[in-house]
């Protein structure tokens, strides 16, 4: 039997982001709630540790093949676990914080300019009603697309290839924006890492 699975390293400290995200949450959000996700995976699959062998992200692209009494445990947890595990590392501190590369001209492409796209992905990040994600993906069609997700629902699901995430759940921003996530999301452009976003569209495109 392989490996379960692990809480990534979050790969920079608490207080690196700074005003947008206060250290506090970061401490809580990784600490507990990705821990968690990563717990609860890992407990769904003890009796089908088959699914231990494969990335997260093969096991929710194929989350017909996860037997039925779990599949939505394995939905949550696996999809809290890939999400998060994304979203760390597009917010790591020290890249460039205007886009960059091909995924920058791809944006033009598709969205006009970055402000445009800009627009597209706070409105699907603000309008999600609940929990959920904001998403830039690479769509089947290899096209960069804008969408929300609800609850811990990951783009892999239907094939597509996330490069760029932000949690709008109320975990993700409460002790310091309460009910104001439409300034949460202002803040976000401020920390998001565009070279990593860059790199995860090079890997995938
Ligand atoms: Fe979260």
């Amino acid at each position: 039997m392989s490996q379960k699975f692990v809480l990534p390293e979050l790969g920079f400290s608490f207080g690196a982001l700074e005003p947008a995200i206060d250290a506090q949450t970061m401490e809580i959000h990784h600490g507990k709630h990705h821990a968690a996700y990563v717990n609860n995976l890992n407990a769904a699959l003890e009796n089908a540790p088959k699914f231990f062998m494969d990335p997260i992200e093969d096991v929710l692209r194929n989350f017909n093949d996860v037997p039925q009494e779990i599949r939505q445990a394995v939905i949550n947890n696996g999809g809290g676990h890939a999400n998060h595990s994304l979203f760390w590392k597009v917010l790591t501190p020290g890249g460039s914080n205007q886009p960059v590369g091909d995924v920058a001209s791809e944006l033009m492409d598709v969205f006009g300019t970055f402000e445009n796209f800009v627009e597209k992905f706070s409105k699907a990040a603000a309008t999600r009603f609940g929990s959920g994600w904001a998403w830039l993906v690479l769509n089947g069609q290899k096209k960069l697309e804008v969408y929300s997700t609800a609850n811990q629902d990951s783009p892999h699901m239907q094939g597509h290839i996330p490069v760029l995430g932000l949690d709008v759940w109320e975990h993700a921003y409460y002790l310091r924006y309460q009910n104001r996530r439409p300034d949460y999301v202002k803040a976000f452009w401020s920390v998001v890492n565009w070279d990593k976003v860059d790199q995860f569209y090079q890997e995938n495109k």
